[in-house]
């Protein structure tokens, strides 16, 4: 299976922090926020990964990530020319998926959720998607899932005034390459974006969407300054309780905590 991080878009709502970079390479704790969906990955076996950016801000991943060989991964890139959505943005990675599933996981979700199991059980999905939802208090916030009383996924509601339950779609998805022919399909938002919520509503309407509630931890450290500080002292408190990898002593010196302990993490 195949890794895509979508880390595009301008960030104007953590400005001032993202005039001059990008918003998943901000401190969150002891690291940059993209290492946290990529070391989810490669806890899960994922070592070829697309990261999706904007032209700006690609050079400031690259150096920092080069090509993934410190982390014993793959890395490429690839740019998101303007902030078109987060399904344009998957759109782009179709030559680089092929025939393949993927994993996309959007660079400012963090969580500690065992990403392994839920690869085994897509890869022995026959086709379609799965998407990992998650209880919150303010659900108004997200992409909500729509169930009927038999806990089946109806739709996902992008943002609505008043949530059909308290179930929040992560940033976490799992696809087979149908995704780049339904993205096609997808029209443009009232935003004027692709929506990831438009193309997991294509899933659901062809009955091949599956989903999961994820559980532990999880945060979308990048929708605001208030969300950012809640994901610093969140992660924090995850790796002090052994949830996620700790920086190894020498990390300091080099881009990459040692990839020796990130497999030997608890998934
Ligand atoms: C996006 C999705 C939303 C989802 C959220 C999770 O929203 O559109 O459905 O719940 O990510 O992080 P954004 O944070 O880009 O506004």
């Amino acid at each position: 299976m195949k890794g895509v991080i979508l880390a595009g878009g301008t960030a104007s709502r953590l400005r001032p922090l993202t005039w001059v970079t990008n918003k998943h390479l901000l401190p969150v704790y002891e690291k940059p926020m993209i290492y946290y969906p990529l070391e989810a990955m490669a806890r899960a076996g994922i070592k070829d990964i697309m990261i999706t950016t904007s032209p700006g801000h690609a050079g400031h991943f690259m150096n920092l990530l080069r090509s993934g060989r410190d982390f014993g991964l793959k890395i490429s890139y690839e740019i998101q020319e303007e902030a078109g959505g987060l399904s344009e943005a998957v759109a782009l990675t179709e030559q680089f998926v092929g025939n393949d599933k993927f994993m996309v996981i959007l660079g400012d979700n963090i969580f500690d959720h065992n990403l392994a199991k839920a690869v085994q059980d897509f890869e022995a999905q026959e086709k379609g998607a799965k998407v990992f939802f998650k209880k919150v208090e303010e659900a108004s916030q997200y992409g909500v899932g729509v169930f009927d009383e038999n806990g089946t996924l109806l739709k996902v509601e992008e943002k609505p005034e008043v949530p059909k339950s308290d179930l929040a779609q992560t940033g976490l998805y799992m696809y087979d390459s149908q995704a780049f022919g339904f993205v096609k399909s997808l029209e443009r938002s009232a935003r004027g974006e692709l929506e990831i919520t438009d193309l997991n509503n294509a899933y659901i309407d062809a009955g091949q969407m599956s989903y999961e509630i994820m559980e532990g931890d999880w945060i979308d450290a990048g929708s605001s300054h208030d969300e950012l500080l809640k994901a610093n002292i969140m992660v924090a408190k995850l790796v002090k309780e052994g949830k996620l990898p700790k920086l190894w002593e020498d990390a300091k010196n080099v881009r990459a905590v040692d990839p020796e302990l990130v497999r030997e993490m608890p998934v």
